[in-house]
């Protein structure tokens, strides 16, 4: 197990799902950790059960000048930033004709917007402590789905910028991943849950055979984002149970 003592986390959207699932691998790691939504009572309720360890910051991480509010929070709080977790996202989904110009914004700022800025905010910290930034993408970002596109594509593009950030950033000592996940159980997939025909297909696809737990994604996170993965940078792991490999 990775130790992440004295060290500081941030983790966007850690209020629930897989945010909420790497945010209590940190904090059992031995991390302070802020998370941060939209959702005050969600993000209240998640640092109460994740205990005195976690602190949250209610904020719409699309909206300008936000990010640079949270990091500057964060390092008023903790004092440092070790870790960048850039998990808050969402998109349409949807085939193009039903996909209307504010749904390709709306799904751009969050999966491509938000996490540039956040990095860009981070890097002087990143650069002090030598810390590292991991990007919740998805296995759509490379592999293809009908009726995804405006998702797919913006979580390519967060991969891309995970791989061009990795050669930027690289001299400063910050390393750059993602963790690429498959259908994993969380709120977000209640639209595939709801449908028991999509559910079994899914299933059958996946030769690990069941969806993945947040828990699943979580271990990855600290995988990449601990010392053992030193020498990892620039990468995009599937975690997805070899769902669309
Ligand atoms: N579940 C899957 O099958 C799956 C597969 C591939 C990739 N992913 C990726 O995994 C990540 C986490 O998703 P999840 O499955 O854990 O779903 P989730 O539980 O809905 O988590 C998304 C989190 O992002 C936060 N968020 C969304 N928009 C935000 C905004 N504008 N400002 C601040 N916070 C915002 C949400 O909090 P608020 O609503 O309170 O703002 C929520 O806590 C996402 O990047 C998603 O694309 C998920």
């Amino acid at each position: 197990m990775e130790n992440f003592e004295n060290k500081v986390v941030l983790v966007t959207g850690g209020g629930s799902g897989i945010g909420k699932a790497t945010a209590a691998a940190f904090v059992a790691s031995g991390a302070k950790v802020v998370i941060t939504g939209r959702r005050k009572a969600v993000l209240e309720k998640t640092a109460q059960e994740l205990g005195s360890q976690v602190h949250f910051i209610a904020a719409d991480v699309c909206e300008t000048g936000e990010p640079a509010r949270i990091v500057e929070e964060t390092i008023g709080k903790f004092g440092r930033l070790d870790v960048l977790v850039n998990n808050a996202g969402t998109g349409t989904m949807g085939p193009l004709s039903a996909t209307s110009d504010t749904d390709i914004e709306s799904t751009y700022r969050i999966n491509v917007f938000a996490p540039l800025a956040f990095v860009r905010e981070a890097i002087p910290h990143l650069a002090t402590t030598k810390g590292a930034v991991v990007n919740i993408s998805s296995v759509t970002a490379r592999g293809t789905l009908p009726a995804v596109v405006a998702y797919a594509s913006s979580k390519a593009a967060g991969e891309h910028a995970v791989r061009l950030l990795a050669a930027e950033l690289g001299p400063m000592g910050i390393r750059v991943n993602a963790v690429a996940p498959g259908f994993t159980d969380t709120d977000a997939l209640a639209y595939v849950k709801s449908n028991e025909e999509m559910m079994g297909m899914i299933v059958a696809q996946t030769p690990m055979g069941r969806l993945g737990k947040p828990e699943d994604i979580a271990s990855a996170v600290l995988m990449l984002a601990g010392d053992r993965a030193a020498w990892v940078t620039g990468q995009s792991v599937q975690a997805g149970g070899g769902y669309m490999l």
